[in-house]
């Protein structure tokens, strides 16, 4: 196997990908209707399902789409259209889910947070309360990629179940990332891609759905090529995609589910885990501040706010790095400057060491001292 320039990626995915996940999509032409491929797709679903540990509860629908395609479908396809959907949104992500609602005319009630900060359960539950007899969901990011902000999956998930109302959770960049269990977590929806944290190429997004309430879902008519009971009513009958799917990011997606088992669960999480450590020890040695609080901090990307220095700029910044092989992510938050870093990937703390060297050159080399 010819090894493939090795770029560390700390954008939140798609993600740096094994050699090994590279050429699983070198295969022969196959026509995506044979049963060979079928198998495959299922062995895919089938795992999925058990790294959300849904087994016996809930289904896995795979789409051909990239992330927001996956969220777009779950919006659309369950949210009745007599009823409400409660959107929790502390950032972009968040907000785009209401703007997916707007664009189908899906009525939704907004808790909106500013940025970065956590939700306030006690005036989720108020919003819950006050809107109750027209609400059927609460939506909301897991880890709200923007800025690095942990939204308390299991907490929100208990509180609308409470009240009797179901859950969609964007676990986007979370999903094998951390600790999900959508029985614990109660998360009825939960969306994810394959570029992200399970280490695959992107292209495919997937919806871990409860399977009766996906179910009961059969009268609601505003999609066509997003709906989740049509895309996994076909896959069960016939073994196959209902539309074609990206059959090369496929193999890719079972190759990188190998290697998420062969790793082990706990020890992807605390490789991660481990770089974002380092990251943090280090930065923090050299006088930057972050903009999530530590005690919502997910510990899979770090926003950093810019140094105010007249010789720092992120263009530059980003120029230096991306010459030595490590590609960084500006910020995302209206009014803050920042620039942030992931840390999660087919990478590891030997990647971060060498990354974290690399920085503190830029640093020295524009004469930037940040004030301790
Ligand atoms: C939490 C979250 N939701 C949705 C998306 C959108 O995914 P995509 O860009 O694959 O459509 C992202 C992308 O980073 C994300 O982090």
């Amino acid at each position: 196997m010819k090894s493939v320039q090795r770029n560390i990626l700390l954008n939140p995915g798609p993600a740096t990908t094994t050699d090994t996940v590279k050429w699983a999509m070198v295969v022969p032409d196959i026509c995506p209707r044979e049963l060979e491929f079928g198998e495959l797709t299922l062995s895919v679903r089938d795992d999925l399902i058990k790294i959300a540990k849904g087994e016996g509860t809930h289904t896995c629908v795979l789409l051909t789409s990239s992330g927001t395609g996956g969220v777009e479908a779950c919006l659309t396809s369950v949210v009745p259209a007599d009823k409400k959907v409660l959107i929790i949104n502390n950032g972009a992500y968040g907000e785009r889910m209401q703007h997916i609602c707007d664009a189908y005319s899906i009525a939704h009630v907004d808790y909106n947070i500013q940025p970065g900060l956590p939700v306030d359960l006690d005036h989720l539950e108020n919003l819950i309360k006050e809107n109750l007899s027209s609400l059927s969901h609460v939506a909301f990011i897991h880890h709200e990629t923007t800025v690095g902000l942990l939204n308390p999956i299991q907490k929100i998930g208990k509180l609308a179940h409470q009240y009797k109302l179901l859950t969609i959770v964007d676990a986007m960049s979370s999903f094998a990332g951390m600790d999900i269990d959508v029985k614990r977590d109660h998360a009825d929806f939960l969306i994810s891609s394959s570029n992200k944290c399970i280490q695959g190429m992107a292209g495919i997004s997937f919806v871990i759905a409860n399977t009766q309430e996906l179910l009961k879902t059969k009268s609601i008519k505003r999609n066509f090529y997003f709906n989740l009971l049509a895309n996994y009513e076909y896959l069960n009958k016939n073994k196959q995609f209902l539309f074609t799917p990206p059959v090369q990011t496929l193999y890719a997606l079972r190759q990188a589910i190998n290697e998420y088992f062969t790793e082990g669960a706990e020890n992807r999480f605390k490789r991660y885990d481990d770089m974002y450590l380092l990251m943090k020890k280090h930065l923090l040695s050299l006088g930057f501040k972050f903009f999530v609080d530590e005690a919502h901090h997910a510990r899979l990307l770090t926003s950093i706010i810019e140094p105010s220095h007249p010789s720092y700029s992120f263009n530059d910044m980003h120029d230096y790095l991306i010459q030595k092989g490590f590609t960084i992510y500006p910020g995302k938050v209206g009014g803050a400057q920042t620039f942030r870093l992931s840390n999660i990937g087919a990478i590891d703390t030997n990647d971060i060491k060498h990354f974290l060297e690399a920085f503190e050159g830029y640093l020295r080399e524009r004469n930037i001292v940040m004030k301790l």
